[in-house]
């Protein structure tokens, strides 16, 4: 195995982007911290080293461990050894600090060394909502929903739960003191082992301390992951787990500061793969793009080898496409997207004086207001756009005694408030104007939403001089709010493929206000939204299928295959006639755990990559395999889904979620439309697919969609991914001014300045410019270097420049053009956020990459490239190239 640099770069912190934020416009330069954003912990690498077996030479020297301090000392390379990995055939290696970041490169040269990567830190996918909720509401179906749209409820009625099964969360640990997650934390409890890697305080990069408790009292986050997998039915919520018999270890890698990083999760997927877990689940996530990173390979080798490795897709959907996370892009795991949940647990109050069902009104909890109250309305016409936005008349009665019904708009709640707070009002229901009924912002204020249709009949009656009161139920008032998008694949849900084209995400499972197990001091009970719900929900389907099945590898080596295939495609809005999600978001589509596990057709394969134009490999081959007990017919078809617009017309960026979906879809042929198959046949289908047509290149559109194999009442499909463009023809660096309002990329002088000519700096301490780019695209490598002031580039940004490159970029000679020094690579880059507006910046210092000094009076400039996706990094004519304005190094 040849070594390679990897540079994996974390600029975005995992951060998770509203869509709010997404609207917010430009940024300004001066936001621009002048520091270098590598999104690493500084000095902390993870040396990769192969197997033994693979230098024999070397064997008799000792471990390979050894070995590599044997070197590092002789060439006098200071560093401390964090952690050491020794898992044969999954990852032999060590965590190590270096004093100086710059020995990589001699590193690097020792025979037996791998790889050598920077270790980046993570959050956990932050919960989209997050919601308490009150022991006191009994009776809520939640997790009943999520387990109907699955058939994890049929499982459940045979008495399929998991048993003997054992599932790995690595996460913020577990409340294992919480009733309906057994009470204890041992042998014999339904929390049986674990570990804590980090202690409370672990911030990414100061000294975790480790112990061998588990427990969580203060995030909560793998509390919450743990019930959706393991909680016990019979609590007050009348909830379970998908697999409540299964046995589950805590595998603490998150602080109460909810940050881990790259070392630490490693090491606990290691010790859950000596610990025997059969599925591992982590939701953990940063936005990546790429397949590359350690904790992906080692997930991914894990998943290889013969257990179940299930991630969260991560919650970035508002970013839009090639935004997929690591480390859920592992190529052998799992991947899971979020889709709504049906229903939601909300309060009602009743109505006297009129008929009328119980209201629904936004909240978790009861407003906490006693016996029946009169209602008043400010206006009489339930469509006046700005009720009680300015003050109210001096007719107005004292509004102490009433609920105060208004009709939401124009102005914010808090002016409203004010108005009917002048005279006395001290609760009020709002009715919605068409904005959407959601939680509402009311400060201390006694006061929720209502629905449109409710408020105008209540406001009617009202004008009508009907006298009306309600009462808020002090228990007993919650019920199940339908949600319009209930079943549709979560907005939040972060869009796919990879950069280098795998199929992410896998597969949808529900994620979308989810009521589960908390810490018992932070509440017990709470309703999440995120990916990181949904990759449990997997992990537990996962058990299922084990329990029944078998724990054996090859059933865990299928189980992806056999969730793909029985999956259930899900449209991508209620609209009638609106396309299917495209399959870049809802992967294979919504698990169906009880067909997956007694399905009687197998596929070969459930993942068709038709790649980009240039590397189309439009003829596909699967195998169909006939398992049950009886001779079956089967017929072939396709379902498209909608086609992804995955850059915005016109622009170099990739477009924003909700990606826009065309209904130009691609054509499949096949060799024979049916075929029949006697039990334990086989047959191999051979299926053509022909790109859309009449699509935009430069929008670079994504088409898939799912190809059925249909007998009886039995379907299976695979599904298929294909680009109607080449990725090589992807711009990747931004040249546009569209975010800083100046051309990028540029130079900042020592005040953070734009500079726009020849500039002279010391490079010691703050005297230094800034380079400040943005990638467009993900790019495989990005090179800093410095050339002579005289080199000259045609035009500002040229995929074509007129310097040969001779090398391949590794080491430190990667080209011909005449450089004075390295500054920075970076291998498999993501792209920035188009939405947050982040940054890559790197500041000069007076020393090149590989330790040499800069040379005084040394006039040059720096020069960038950047590879395009699926370009040969030895051929010049695949870099985009810029060249800085000159910098004179003086005394
Ligand atoms: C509790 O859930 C079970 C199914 O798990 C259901 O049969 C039962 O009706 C539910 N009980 C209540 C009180 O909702
Ligand atoms: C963690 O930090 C808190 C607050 O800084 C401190 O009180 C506590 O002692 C720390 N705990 C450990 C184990 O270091
Ligand atoms: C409602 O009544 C209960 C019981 O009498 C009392 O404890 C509570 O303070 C009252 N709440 C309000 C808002 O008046
Ligand atoms: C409600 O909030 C306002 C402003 O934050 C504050 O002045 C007031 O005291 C609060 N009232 C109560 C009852 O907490
Ligand atoms: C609305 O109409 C009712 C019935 O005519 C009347 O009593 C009430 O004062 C009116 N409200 C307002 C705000 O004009
Ligand atoms: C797509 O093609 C590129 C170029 O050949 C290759 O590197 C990549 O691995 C392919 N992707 C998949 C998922 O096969
Ligand atoms: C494709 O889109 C580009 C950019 O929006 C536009 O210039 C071009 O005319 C379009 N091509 C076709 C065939 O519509
Ligand atoms: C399909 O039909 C057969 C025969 O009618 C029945 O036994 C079986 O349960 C059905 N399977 C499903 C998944 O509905
Ligand atoms: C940079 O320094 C050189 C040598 O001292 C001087 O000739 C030149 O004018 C300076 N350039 C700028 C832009 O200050």
């Amino acid at each position: 195995m040849k070594a390679t640099l990897s540079w994996l770069v974390l600029f975005l912190g995992g951060t998770i982007i509203s869509q709010s934020e997404v609207l917010a416009s430009k940024s300004s330069l001066s936001d621009v911290k002048r520091v270098t954003n590598l999104g690493t912990v500084s000095n902390k690498f993870i040396v990769e080293l192969s197997e033994a077996s693979e230098i024999p030479s070397k064997r008799a020297l000792g471990t390979q461990h050894e070995e590599l301090y044997r070197f590092l000392r002789k060439r006098k390379i200071t560093f401390d050894v964090h952690k050491e990995y020794d898992a044969p055939g999954i990852f032999i290696g060590a965590a190590l600090t270096l004093a100086d970041s710059q020995d990589v490169t001699d590193i690097l040269k020792l025979d037996g060394v791998v790889a050598i990567r920077p270790v980046r830190t993570y959050t956990p996918p932050k919960p989209i909502s997050s919601r308490p909720v009150s022991p006191g509401d009994a009776g809520l179906p939640d997790s009943e929903a999520t387990h109907i749209t699955t058939g994890v409820d049929r499982l459940h009625a045979q008495g399929i739960t998991g048993k003997g099964i054992k599932i790995g969360i690595i996460d913020s640990g577990v409340d294992y003191t919480h009733p309906s997650l057994g009470s204890g934390f041992g042998p014999g409890f339904k929390i049986e082992g674990g570990f804590d890697f980090v202690g409370d305080n672990y911030t990414g990069d100061n000294t975790p301390v480790p112990d061998s408790d588990p427990l969580d009292q203060c995030f909560g986050h793998g509390t919450h992951v743990a019930g959706i997998i393991g909680a016990n039915p019979g609590n007050e919520f009348n909830i379970s787990g998908v697999a409540y018999t299964a046995t589950i270890y805590a595998y603490r890698v998150f602080s109460c500061q909810g940050l881990t990083s790259d070392d630490i999760i490693l090491e606990a997927l290691l010790m859950g793969v000596k610990d025997g877990m059969d599925v591992l689940t982590m939701s953990i996530g940063g936005p990546d793009g790429w397949t590359t990173a350690t904790v992906m390979v080692v997930s991914s080798r894990i998943a290889a080898s013969g257990k179940i490795v299930t991630i969260a897709a991560d919650n970035n959907g508002a970013s839009g496409s090639w935004f997929s996370s690591r480390p859920g892009n592992a190529i052998d795991g799992i991947s899971v997207a979020s889709s709504d949940n049906t229903a939601l647990p909300l309060q009602t109050l009743t109505v006297e004086g009129v008929e009328h069902a119980p209201i629904f009104y936004y909240d978790t909890f009861p407003l906490p207001i006693n016996g029946t109250l009169p209602l008043y309305a400010t206006s009489n016409d339930t469509t006046v756009a700005d009720d009680a936005c300015n003050p109210l008349p001096a007719s107005t009665p004292d509004l102490s005694k009433f609920v105060v019904l208004v009709r939401r708009g124009t102005c914010v709640f808090a002016t409203k408030l004010a108005n009917i707070a002048a005279f006395g009002a001290k609760t009020a229901l709002f009715y919605d104007n068409g904005i959407g009924f959601a939680s509402i912002q009311v400060g201390n204020f006694t006061a929720a939403l209502i629905q449109a249709q409710d408020g105008v009949f209540l406001g009617q009656h009202l004008a009508a001089g009907e006298a009306i009161s309600v009462t808020f139920p002090q228990s007993g008032g919650v019920a199940q709010y339908p949600l319009p998008n209930g079943g549709l694949v979560s907005a939040f849900t972060s869009y796919g493929p990879t950069n280098d084209f795998y199929f992410k995400p896998s597969i949808t499972a529900p994620g979308g206000n989810i009521l589960s197990t908390f810490p018992v001091p932070l509440g017990s009970w709470i309703v999440d939204s995120g990916t990181s719900m949904a990759a449990p929900f997997m992990a537990g389907s996962a058990a299922l299928l084990l329990a029944v099945q078998g724990r054996t590898t090859s059933v865990a080596k299928t189980a992806r295959t056999f969730f793909q295939a029985t999956a259930k495609p899900i449209s991508s809005s209620f609209t009638n006639g609106s396309p299917f999600q495209t399959v870049t978001q809802q992967g294979a589509g919504l698990v169906q755990v009880y067909d997956a596990i007694f399905s009687t057709t197998l596929l070969s394969h459930t993942e068709l990559v038709l790649n980009d134009s240039t590397h189309f490999a439009g003829l596909q081959r699967f195998t169909v395999t006939n398992t049950g007990k009886t001779g079956k017919v089967y017929t072939l078809s396709h379902l498209p889904a909608g086609t992804a617009v995955t850059v915005t017309p016109d622009t170099i960026f990739p477009a924003l979620g909700p990606v826009p979906l065309l209904t130009q879809y691609a054509t499949v042929s096949f060799d024979t439309a049916e075929f029949t198959l006697l039990p334990g046949h086989s047959h191999e289908v051979v299926a053509t697919v022909q790109p859309p047509s009449g699509v935009n290149t430069t929008t670079f559109p994504v088409y898939s969609g799912f190809i059925y194999v249909t007998s009886g009442n039995e379907s299976v499909h695979a599904t298929y991914i294909g680009l109607a463009a080449s990725l090589k023809d992807k711009q990747v660096i931004d040249n546009t001014d569209f975010v800083f309002g100046v051309p990028l990329p540029a130079l900042l002088d020592s005040f953070g300045n734009f500079q726009d000519g020849p500039l002279n700096y010391t490079l010691v301490g703050d005297d230094a410019p800034t380079v400040l780019w943005r990638q467009a695209f993900g790019t495989p490598v990005l090179r800093l270097d410095l050339v002579t002031a005289d080199t000259t580039l045609v035009g500002a940004l040229n995929p074509r420049t007129p310097i040969s490159f001779t090398n391949s970029h590794a080491g430190g000679s990667f080209a011909k053009v005449q450089i004075l020094g390295p500054l920075l690579e970076m291998d498999y880059l993501n792209r920035n956020d188009e939405g947050a507006f982040l940054d890559n910046t790197f500041v000069l210092s007076n020393v090149f990459a590989n330790g040499s000094g800069i040379p005084i009076d040394a006039s040059c400039r720096v020069l960038l490239r950047s590879l395009r996706v699926t370009g040969d990094p030895a051929n010049e004519a695949d870099y985009e190239s810029w060249l800085s304005p000159i910098i004179g190094v003086v005394a």
